[in-house]
């Protein structure tokens, strides 16, 4: 696993996932909405994708058995990294795993599509927002995506005990700035494992 710079907010996601990472609110059985975002991008298996702050969802797994062959997962959990690589036994080898920060990403590598759900909207502070959209930009090569979840204006004000910035695809593209359009945006109302409804935006962007 390569790691890249992390900090002490590491102990507090890897604390949230020590309760079970099908107990954490963001769990979900399948990656349906990321599933059905990227394949409406209709990239080639070879496309290089990247999860930030992927965590412990199936989406890399599901992508695996569609037959990607260029996945990597960053997250600044070791934990949650952890029980990916476990749920995906003998198959992990095939995804490339990145321990740390995002915002301290200084990966050479270029991808197509940066896939993002709920960890974006954990950054309230302008400066770490802009860095965001200044990796985002330097990192997806030109006609690539991102696929982007965050909470919804009327979503949840706080998640795992932090404070969230929500947003619709306005606060979206001005956030990304004027080196991404919008392809689509939606809705999503997700289920947590309490049974909670958490409303979501979801927003598709291409790097002109
Ligand atoms: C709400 S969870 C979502 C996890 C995953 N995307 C999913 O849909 O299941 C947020 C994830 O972002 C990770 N994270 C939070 N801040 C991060 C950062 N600055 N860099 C990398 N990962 C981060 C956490 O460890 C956690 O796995």
């Amino acid at each position: 696993m390569n790691e890249i710079h992390g900090g002490d907010a590491a102990a507090h996601w890897d604390a949230a996932y020590a309760k079970g990472e099908d107990r954490v609110s963001w769990f979900q059985q399948d990656a349906g909405m990321s599933l059905r975002l990227i394949a409406d991008l209709n990239p080639p298996v070879d496309a290089a994708i990247i999860d930030v702050g992927g965590g412990a969802s199936p989406l890399a797994a599901s992508l695996l058995s569609l037959g990607h062959t260029d996945i990597t997962v960053l997250d600044l959990s070791r934990a949650a990294l952890d029980a990916a690589r476990a749920a995906l036994g003998e198959q992990a080898h095939r995804i490339t795993w990145l321990h740390g920060d995002l915002l301290a990403l200084t990966s050479p590598r270029r991808y197509a599509i940066w896939h993002d759900r709920a960890v974006l909207h954990f950054l309230t502070d302008p400066p770490d927002q802009a860095r965001y959209a200044e990796l985002a930009r330097n990192t997806i090569v030109p006609g690539g995506h991102v696929v982007i979840a965050t909470f919804a204006p009327d979503g949840p004000e706080r998640c795992s005990g932090l404070p969230v910035q929500r947003h619709d695809s306005r606060s979206l593209t001005e956030l990304l700035g004027g080196a991404f359009t919008e392809v689509a945006h939606l809705r999503e109302d997700h289920r947590t494992p309490s049974g909670a409804t958490q409303h979501f935006t979801w927003f598709v962007a291409r790097r002109t």
